[in-house]
């Protein structure tokens, strides 16, 4: 299966892909990485690891729905089977999000349908919640809001600041995102009604 990583920023869940990909049997492998920011870390990871990634920058004053397009038809020049967004901070038009409905994924800094949206960590603070974590989950058109494949939790401590408790999700990120990608390229995940199935079975 042809994976194409979307990426904004230092790609270490791209990183964590790639690995997985690359410590195998792993019935996918990572053809192209794209970012939105030509200084994004994450394209010197895939260079380093012999990937193709292209920078599609904005042009100043162009419409999200135009951009968008030029960036579906990189997607679509790669070939991808299953496009990853991964620490992507742009918000996709209805067009791109049609696009790939069902072979789309993302993942999200909080335990969905907790804290759509920015500044997960301190928000998951302010609350005093005692739980937090990270989802996988197909996109839709809702921001965040497409149906949950995976979800892992960590503790919050009474000393926690916004920097550690996120560190302590990035580990969880990074366990499992890789989990759901190799899922997805075993041909075991799939998207129906707005609803994620593992093995043909609802979750
Ligand atoms: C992650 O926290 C992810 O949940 C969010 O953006 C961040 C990306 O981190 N969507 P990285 O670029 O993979 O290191």
């Amino acid at each position: 299966q042809r994976i194409v990583v979307v990426i904004s920023g230092s790609g270490s869940n791209l990183q964590a892909i790639i690995d997985a990909c690359a410590a195998g049997p792993f019935p996918g492998q990572v053809v192209g990485v794209l970012s939105n920011k030509a200084d994004a870390f994450g394209l010197t990871r895939a260079r380093n690891a012999g990937i193709e990634a292209v920078a599609v920058v904005p042009e100043s004053g162009e419409a999200r729905a135009d951009y968008d397009r030029r960036l579906a038809a990189e997607v679509e020049q790669m070939q991808a089977d299953l496009v990853v967004l991964a620490g992507y901070m742009r918000i996709l038009s209805p067009g791109f999000v049609q696009q790939f409905q069902g072979k789309m994924v993302n993942i999200h800094p909080s335990l969905l349908p907790r804290y759509p949206g920015l500044n997960t960590h301190q928000r998951a603070l302010d609350n005093g919640d005692r739980e937090h974590g990270c989802s996988v989950h197909f996109v839709t058109e809702e921001l965040d809001g497409g149906p949950v494949i995976l979800q892992a939790k960590v503790p919050v401590f009474e000393d926690d600041s916004e920097s550690t408790l996120a560190e302590r999700v990035h580990t969880q990120e990074h366990r499992i995102y890789p989990l759901v990608v190799k899922w997805y390229c075993e041909g075991r995940l799939s998207m129906s009604d707005n609803q994620a199935c593992l093995d043909g079975t609802a979750l």
